[in-house]
């Protein structure tokens, strides 16, 4: 929990928002278990629409033969050798019980939401974490692939989220206003 303290005082959630970025360098070595738990209590704290938290499901992906069979995949698609997972040590797979046959918006946004969060307590502990959904979603067109995830019975794999120890910094970022075109009214 060492990133959580800087010079004596706890990061703010200001000083984690401008920091976090999408890193894809990783030295492989795995979070540790109490790092692991305190991500996945991240996600369990977040918000997810009409609270159908039981409709929301969270795979810790550690065995390599899974992380290679999406690589594998998703070079197959593109037509060339890809990393898309980055060499990370852990995929946490975020997956959803669709209300009706297709996923929805709403179950989409939720995992999103769950995903952020696990972001933003990677990037406070100065762990790497990058969101992955193209190629889970290419992954999920493959019944052998979505076989290993072990999902419950009517839950799609919606993303993932890479995490691990990386070389990377975390310096504040320089953040432009209106990055995101904004519009006030009133
Ligand atoms: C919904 C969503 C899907 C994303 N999917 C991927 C992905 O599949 N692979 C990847 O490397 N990055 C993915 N990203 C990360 C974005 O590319 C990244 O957030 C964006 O380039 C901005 O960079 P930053 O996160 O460093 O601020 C995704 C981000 C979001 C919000």
């Amino acid at each position: 929990m060492s990133r959580l303290k800087k010079k004596g005082v706890y990061m703010n959630i200001f000083d984690i928002l401008y920091s976090r970025k999408s890193v894809r360098s990783y030295t492989g070595k795995s979070p540790s278990e109490e790092q692991l738990q305190e991500i996945l209590k991240a996600a369990w704290a977040s918000p997810v629409a009409r609270a159908r938290f039981s409709d929301m499901h969270l795979t810790v992906i550690k065995d390599q033969r899974i992380l290679h069979a999406i690589e594998e995949n998703m070079s197959r698609v593109v037509g060339e050798e890809v990393h898309p997972l980055y060499g990370a040590p852990v995929l946490i797979l975020v997956s959803v019980r669709p209300a009706q046959k297709e996923v929805a918006n709403n179950e989409y946004s939720s995992a999103a939401m769950i995903v952020h969060n696990m972001a933003l307590a990677a990037t406070a502990m100065g762990l790497g974490s990058c969101d992955i959904w193209g190629s889970i979603q290419a992954a999920n067109g493959q019944a052998d692939i979505v076989d290993m995830y072990k999902i419950p019975k009517d839950f799609v794999a919606c993303c993932g989220i890479v995490i691990g120890e990386t070389d990377e910094t975390f310096p504040m970022r320089d953040i432009p206003k209106e990055k995101i075109s904004t519009d006030y009214i009133g």
